[in-house]
């Protein structure tokens, strides 16, 4: 089985997950955290080298204000647990979103797992928190503007690499798999540049219920795709390497 260096996970249907079972949303994000432990588990085991998970997005801030609150302690309960697993367990935290907009306690939490796991090199747990692709890309044509202004940049020095270099994702090679639970078969403002050519795969199941045998089997249906990145099939016979986006 061909491991993905680095998997994406739109982690989605927690709500719809309680609801069936005539419960609260948020015992379905409770129930949610549960699959996020055993995925980094399992992920460690096979060998993935990043994992991001979406885990509240630019829009999510737009929700009930008590479902915020909730998820929002749920976070926060979450990281504090967190630490020692990480360390035992070899991996590095990292986090991708507008970070100031979370709680200040929460991001002074996440802040401070980043840098005590900054060494740990088995695999990144990349979380992506108060994150919209199209919020980073802003930011990032803002950063790169803001030099272009005072001179420090070139306006021909804005190559994709810098672009690349501008976002938040930016010590993180591009995604090789994206799974997307709970049936929707969308984007949701997740990672747009960085996706380019990854192999995308939806399951019908709630994110509660995303065991193990469905990771591999959306890591075996990744394993037999032909990834061609624009050349044709007979080109890549004759070559070792793929050129371009997403050979990691
Ligand atoms: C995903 O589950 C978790 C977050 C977006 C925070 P949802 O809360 O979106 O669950 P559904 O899609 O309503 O079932
Ligand atoms: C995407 O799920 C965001 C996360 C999983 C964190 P949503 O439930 O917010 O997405 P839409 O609203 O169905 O597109
Ligand atoms: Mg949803």
């Amino acid at each position: 089985m061909q491991i993905p260096t680095h998997l994406a996970i739109i982690m989605d249907g927690n709500g719809r997950w309680a609801e069936q079972r005539h419960l609260p949303r948020i015992l379905g994000h409770r129930k949610g955290v549960e699959t996020v432990q055993s995925v980094v588990d399992e992920c460690l085991k096979l060998g993935v080298r990043y994992l991001t998970l979406y885990a509240f997005s630019s829009e999510n801030w737009g929700r009930p204000q008590d479902e915020v609150e909730a998820l929002m302690g749920l976070l926060g309960s979450f990281l504090k647990k967190e630490l020692s697993q990480l360390q035992k367990q070899g991996i590095r935290l990292m986090a991708v979103g507008e970070l100031d907009r979370l709680p200040k306690s929460i991001n002074k939490i996440l802040q401070d797992i980043i840098q005590k796991t900054a060494d740990n090199d088995r695999m990144v747990l990349n979380l992506a928190l108060s994150y919209g692709s199209r919020n980073e890309l802003t930011r990032a044509i803002q950063s790169l503007g803001k030099e272009i202004a005072e001179g420090s940049l070139r306006v021909e020095d804005v190559t994709e690499e810098a672009i690349g270099n501008a976002l938040d994702t930016q010590a993180i090679p591009d995604p090789d798999l994206m799974i997307r639970t709970s049936g929707e078969m969308r984007i949701s403002n997740f990672l747009l540049w960085q996706l380019a050519y990854s192999e995308l795969y939806f399951t019908e199941a709630f994110w509660p219920d995303f065991s193990r045998e469905l990771l591999y089997k959306a890591i075996e249906e990744y394993s037999i795709r032909q990834r061609r990145f624009g050349l044709t099939a007979a080109q890549l016979r004759s070559e070792d390497s793929i050129p371009g986006e997403g050979n990691h």
